[in-house]
């Protein structure tokens, strides 16, 4: 049977957005070392970075906003960064908890939980449950996260609707796989930032950004400001998106 074309609704062409923005949060390690200091310390003022460009998203139209945080990789650090960020993980969820959901924030987590220690798992768990019912923005925050890594573990739980008779291989397709992918409730980022200099996207979702505008600047993540958000959104509006169509 033929497919049915796509149509896309109207008012996702009319609108201005970017209506989800994700961020690489790259640099602290380098903006502490041109310090002076130890790495930690720059994980320490990125992680004071993030209310203000939560709260900044209203403004810009923003309603959805993903940020990086620790990747399937990052295990490979000394065991002192990593303790050091899983427990600055479980410093700011617990000091952070009531300023998100005051502010009318919706916080998710996508990433693999298993890796992780109980405690943090439990903040992360009662963190998403305290601001389930809040819509003013969608923070998802990736920790234990990997674009390659997020694809296996969909891939092994289609595989096992299959084998359980739940889904026919013919009917996997474009839109059944990310279903399975941690962020099956989100829509796809407009527009992905990574700071600190860096080219690359280092597994950050993979399959969701292959039609998101990128933008990599030299700003170290620390020193990133609301205003250099609100910069980088006007400028995405500028942008002549064309999903592999003709621009008329
Ligand atoms: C990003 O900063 C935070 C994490 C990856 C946890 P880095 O720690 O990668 O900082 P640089 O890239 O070494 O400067
Ligand atoms: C990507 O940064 C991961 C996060 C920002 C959490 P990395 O610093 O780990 O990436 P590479 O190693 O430079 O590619
Ligand atoms: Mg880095």
């Amino acid at each position: 049977m033929a497919k049915t074309p796509k149509i896309i609704p109207i008012e996702t062409v009319m609108t201005d957005g970017p209506q989800h923005v994700a961020i690489i949060m790259d640099g602290n390690g380098r903006w502490a070392q041109a310090r002076g200091r130890p790495r930690l310390f720059g994980h320490h003022a990125g992680a004071k970075r993030v209310r203000e460009v939560v709260e900044a998203c209203p403004d810009l139209g923003v309603k959805y906003l993903t940020i990086f945080a620790f990747s399937t990789e990052n295990w490979k650090r000394t065991q002192t960064e990593v303790a050091g960020l899983m427990s600055l993980f479980r410093l700011y969820i617990a000091k952070e908890t009531r300023a998100l959901a005051k502010h009318g924030t919706r916080v998710r987590f996508i990433g693999d939980r298993m890796r992780l220690d109980r405690k943090l798992i439990d903040l992360m768990d009662n963190l998403e449950k305290e601001t389930a019912k809040n819509d003013r923005v969608h923070l998802t925050i990736a920790l234990n996260y990997g674009g390659r890594d997020e694809v296996a573990r969909a891939t092994r739980r289609l595989a096992q609707d299959v084998a359980d008779g739940k889904l026919q291989p013919d009917n996997v397709d474009e839109e059944t796989l990310p279903r399975y992918l941690d962020t099956h409730v989100l829509p796809d980022p407009d527009l992905v930032i990574r700071t600190s200099g860096e080219a690359r996207i280092s597994g950050f979702l993979l399959w969701q950004s292959a039609y998101s505008e990128y933008e990599f600047i030299d700003t170290l993540w620390p020193d990133f400001t609301a205003e250099e958000l609100g910069e980088l959104v006007v400028n995405f509006r500028t942008r002549d998106r064309r999903f592999g169509a003709v621009a008329e």
